[in-house]
């Protein structure tokens, strides 16, 4: 799939590759999915094809005003209600849907959800609200999309994650009226979200405490940052870790895709004020149809990082993953070649990017889709019909930033270079939030004011997840909390959201072609979900609002018996034996006296400072950080 500026809009690509399913074989072998579907299901896993009741729930179109919609005050929202463990009585688990449609596979039971785990648990009911306007991709016209349009200036301004989370707590005042057959009295609500939904998660206990007992915040980048380059480190640090895992070859093919990325911006640079010239070399890459320089950079180095965000068969070239085709040595080989000329890696970067194309699907140098879809061009149709990406695009561009951009030399180099193209800086960005068409200027201040604490969400009982190598993670709460009733966990060798997929088996197997992600030890993967499930048991049979006490201990080598949780989804588990020392993190919750912006291990080591990131926050603060 082609994506235009893939870099700005990684984050809401999750709509579709939240969840692994339907997945792209790798060179014809089975993919984690394949595998996992062929896996026998453990009984602690509620099966899949649950039941799902759906319907629209009369929903409020403003909340904090009277702006009205196309039918005045009220619209249609969609939900998705699972209802096959419920007892009166049992939790309700607010399955956030955030940036897609609203997706029933998420809480209709079988592998590949937590929430499969925990419907059978504690006989609980699953619940999905459709965010406000998303439903516009679904094949249903409008619906959940409470406006005629989805004009920027008119109807977009209820697009809001403010608008989104009073939508939320209407929906579960309302719950016990509007579904008196689940007799909800006071039942708790535990909310669960990924990425965008994952911050929902945690905005929406932190403004209603008083109704959500619980919320899992999994990879949720609760901290606005426009000038987003930090993004760049985890591209890094987990291609190396992906390249290294698959095929040995440590961080050779970072080194080269980084010094290629350097050749082609200081050919740009020596090219650019001669427009024959500039064209004739975008030629080369079968860019003479995009002239904006950024757009050209962003179609030849924008795409590189998509494997990293979710798992490596998520980027793919033809029957290949990105990975391969890069960093495998059979392809390209310059590209893990220390001793590659710059020369051989322009070249080859040219050749890659004419071989992803042509594995996509483009027919030639002069296939018109290439204009289409990596020119930035002023919107002109705000259809419901046509919504396209832009919605994303409109919160990233009004409210979030969420630039995904290459860091600025003055801040240390990643390898050898940048990982995307020097000209796909926060400018570009604001390029393409203005030329579409979805805001006037990034910094005139009509951006929507918005400040929900940053990292800084005091409010007890919130579950900060996050993957190892998720390059959301500076956004997020990694490996800290803010208040000692709240928990963090990491989940190594992981990348986005990966802990809302469940428990899986198979993790032991490293790979590329048989599939398996994250690639953890079973041992690993099943105190992981011990730990969570914890988490959920404290909040859902606790009296009162707690933190799990610790079922691990943070001494290396302490074998723990097996608790009832030991058993979930783990088949490997079956001697109710853990050995946390393959587990790095403690399972204590960690203090507050922790540096937010430590970098991780895996960073560290690298050629760059890691005193960097503190110094781009405090710059971004200054301008770029929305405060109400
Ligand atoms: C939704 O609620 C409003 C206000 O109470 C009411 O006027 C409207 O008819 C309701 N819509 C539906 C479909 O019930
Ligand atoms: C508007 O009202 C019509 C008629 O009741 C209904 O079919 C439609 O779903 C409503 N649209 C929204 C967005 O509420
Ligand atoms: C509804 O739930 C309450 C509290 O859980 C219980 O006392 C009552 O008997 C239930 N009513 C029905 C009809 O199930
Ligand atoms: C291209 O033009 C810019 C701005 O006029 C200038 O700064 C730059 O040095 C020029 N580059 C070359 C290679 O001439
Ligand atoms: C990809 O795999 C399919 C099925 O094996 C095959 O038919 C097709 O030719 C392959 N495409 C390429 C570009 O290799
Ligand atoms: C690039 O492709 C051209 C045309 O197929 C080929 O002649 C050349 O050897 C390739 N170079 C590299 C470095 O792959
Ligand atoms: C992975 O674990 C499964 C289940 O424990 C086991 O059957 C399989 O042999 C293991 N595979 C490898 C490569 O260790
Ligand atoms: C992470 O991956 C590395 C490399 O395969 C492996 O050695 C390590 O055991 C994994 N970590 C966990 C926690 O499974
Ligand atoms: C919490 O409740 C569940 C469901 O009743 C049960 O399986 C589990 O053992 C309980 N956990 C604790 C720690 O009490
Ligand atoms: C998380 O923090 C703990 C305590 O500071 C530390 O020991 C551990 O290594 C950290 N884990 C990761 C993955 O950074």
């Amino acid at each position: 799939m082609l994506t235009n500026f893939a870099a700005v809009l990684a984050l809401a690509a999750s709509a579709v590759a939240l969840r692994p399913n339907g997945l792209i074989s790798t060179n014809g072998a089975k993919s984690v999915v394949d595998l996992y579907l062929d896996a026998p299901l453990p009984p602690s896993i509620a099966p899949p094809n649950l039941p799902i009741t759906d319907g629209y729930f009369n929903q409020t179109v403003d909340h904090f005003g009277n702006q009205q919609g196309v039918n005045g005050s009220w619209f249609n929202q969609y939900y998705l209600i699972s209802d096959a463990y419920y007892k009166p009585g049992g939790p309700i688990f607010l399955f956030i849907a955030g940036e897609s449609v609203a997706d029933a596979s998420f809480i209709s039971g079988g592998l590949g959800s937590l929430v499969s785990t925990l419907l059978p648990r504690y006989n609980g009911l699953a619940v999905s609200l459709e965010h406000r306007f998303y439903g516009a991709s679904s094949d249903v016209l409008g619906r959940s999309v409470p406006t005629v349009d989805l004009n920027p200036a008119t109807s977009l301004k209820l697009l809001t994650a403010e608008q989104s989370i009073e939508d939320m707590a209407n929906f579960i005042r309302q719950f016990p009226t509007v579904f008196p057959q689940y007799n909800v009295t006071d039942n708790k609500w535990i909310s669960i979200g990924g990425s965008y939904p994952g911050s929902l998660s945690a905005w929406l206990i932190e403004k209603h405490p008083e109704l959500i007992h619980g919320a899992h915040a999994a990879s949720a980048p609760v901290l606005l940052e426009l000038d987003f380059w930090r993004y760049s480190y985890d591209v890094d640090a987990g291609m190396t870790f992906q390249s290294n895992l698959y095929f040995e070859n440590g961080d050779s093919c970072m080194q080269g895709w980084t010094r290629a990325v350097k050749a082609f911006d200081t050919k740009i640079a020596s090219v650019i004020n001669d427009s024959a010239a500039f064209t004739d070399f975008r030629s080369k890459f079968w860019f003479a149809s995009v002239p904006n320089v950024g757009d050209f950079a962003s179609g030849v180095t924008g795409d590189f990082a998509g494997g990293v965000q979710y798992y490596p068969q998520d980027a793919t070239a033809g029957n290949y993953t990105v990975l391969e085709v890069v960093c495998g040595g059979e392809f390209f080989p310059a590209f893990t070649d220390p001793t590659a000329s710059d020369e051989l890696l322009l070249e080859t970067l040219q050749n890659y990017t004419v071989y992803y194309l042509e594995t996509n699907g483009i027919l030639g140098p002069d296939d018109p889709v290439i204009a289409e879809y990596f020119n930035t061009v002023p919107n002109t149709d705000w259809s419901i019909a046509n919504a396209a990406s832009y919605l994303w695009s409109y919160q990233a561009c009004t409210q979030f930033g969420y630039g995904q951009v290459a860091q600025p030399l003055s801040n240390g180099l990643i390898e050898s270079w940048s990982v995307y193209s020097q000209y796909n800086d926060v400018s570009y960005y604001e390029y393409f939030c203005e030329t579409v068409g979805l805001i006037k200027d990034l910094n005139d201040g009509t951006i929507t004011d918005f400040d929900f604490g940053g990292l800084a969400i005091t409010t007890p009982n919130i579950l900060w997840v996050n993957g190892q190598y998720d390059p959301w993670h500076w956004l997020s709460n990694y490996n800290t909390t803010q208040s000692p009733e709240q928990q963090s966990f990491v989940y190594l060798n992981a990348s986005h959201c990966n802990d809302l997929w469940g428990p899986l088996p198979m993790h032991n197997i490293t790979s590329l072609t048989e599939g398996s992600w994250p690639p953890v030890t079973q041992e690993f993967e099943d105190s992981f979900f011990e730990k969570i499930i914890a988490q959920y048991d404290a909040w859902i049979n606790g009296s009162s609002a707690t933190t799990t006490t610790a079922t691990t201990s943070a001494s290396t080598g302490t074998t723990v018996s097996g608790t009832a949780a030991s058993t979930i989804g783990g088949s490997a588990t079956s001697t109710g034996s853990v050995n946390t020392a393959a587990t790095s993190g403690s399972s204590t919750a960690s203090s507050n006296s922790a540096a937010p912006y430590t970098a991780p291990a895996q960073v560290t080591g690298n050629l760059y400072s890691a005193a960097a990131p503190l110094a781009a926050v405090s710059a971004v603060l200054g301008a770029m950080i929305f405060f109400v």
